[in-house]
């Protein structure tokens, strides 16, 4: 198993470039981290952080080709915005190249950028992963984020949600509909828990000073 991880790892130092590669060996790290927390499957984290991204350095004209090819749908938003498409070919590679059969871990890949209603465990210890990796450095809240990721799962998911939609309103990137969905879903279900955020941000002012 533990050969695996290596050779997955090998060829995602292949497949991507230093950034991304290095952005993956932090997200491996941190689902790891968030498995062992939640009492997730630490190996599957640790494969489904591995690959997340497979599919991330592709040209958009490969990763249509290979939808089309596979008859992965390609909604309008994607199709106009082909980097959106990275999550699902992403899935499909880690089956098809990568000869992943768990299918929590495809999923997991698949709704890394997204989520969606529902998730499972995995699912959003991946999802959560790819927002609070260390070499992350200028998501809003980061530090608070990475708090209540080990205190509460669901409001750091909430909360990554509402900040990824703060951020893509400025119309500058296309929203993704499935990210208004799964935030919606989520609001729902879950009220924000404003002491635990006033304790996230006391954590952080205080983690602020030590740093100066
Ligand atoms: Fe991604
Ligand atoms: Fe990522």
């Amino acid at each position: 198993m533990k050969n695996e991880l290596k050779k997955l790892t090998k060829a995602m130092e292949r497949e991507l470039d230093s950034k991304r590669f290095e952005h993956t060996l932090g997200v491996e790290f941190t689902a790891a981290a968030l498995a062992m927390r939640y009492g997730a499957d630490v190996l599957s984290a640790q494969t489904a952080g591995l690959l997340h991204d497979c599919a991330k350095c592709l040209s958009d004209e490969k990763k249509i080709s290979i939808c089309e090819k596979n008859n992965i749908t390609i909604s309008d938003v994607e199709r106009a915005n082909p980097g959106l498409l990275h999550a699902k070919v992403g899935g499909f590679l880690a089956m098809s190249e990568y000869g992943i059969e768990d299918s929590s871990v495809i999923n997991a890949i698949i709704n890394h950028t997204t989520g969606r209603p529902g998730m499972d465990l995995l699912e959003k210890i991946i999802f959560t992963a790819d927002y609070i990796e260390p070499g992350r450095r200028t998501a809003p809240h980061l530090g608070e984020i990475r708090y209540v990721a080990f205190t509460d799962l669901d409001q750091a998911l909430l909360w990554i949600l509402e900040d990824t939609l703060n951020y893509l309103s400025d119309g500058s990137q296309e929203i993704d509909p499935m990210t208004e969905q799964t935030y919606r879903y989520y609001s729902a279900r879950i009220t924000v828990d404003r002491e635990l955020r006033k304790a996230a941000e006391a954590h952080h002012v205080q983690e602020s000073r030590y740093d100066e």
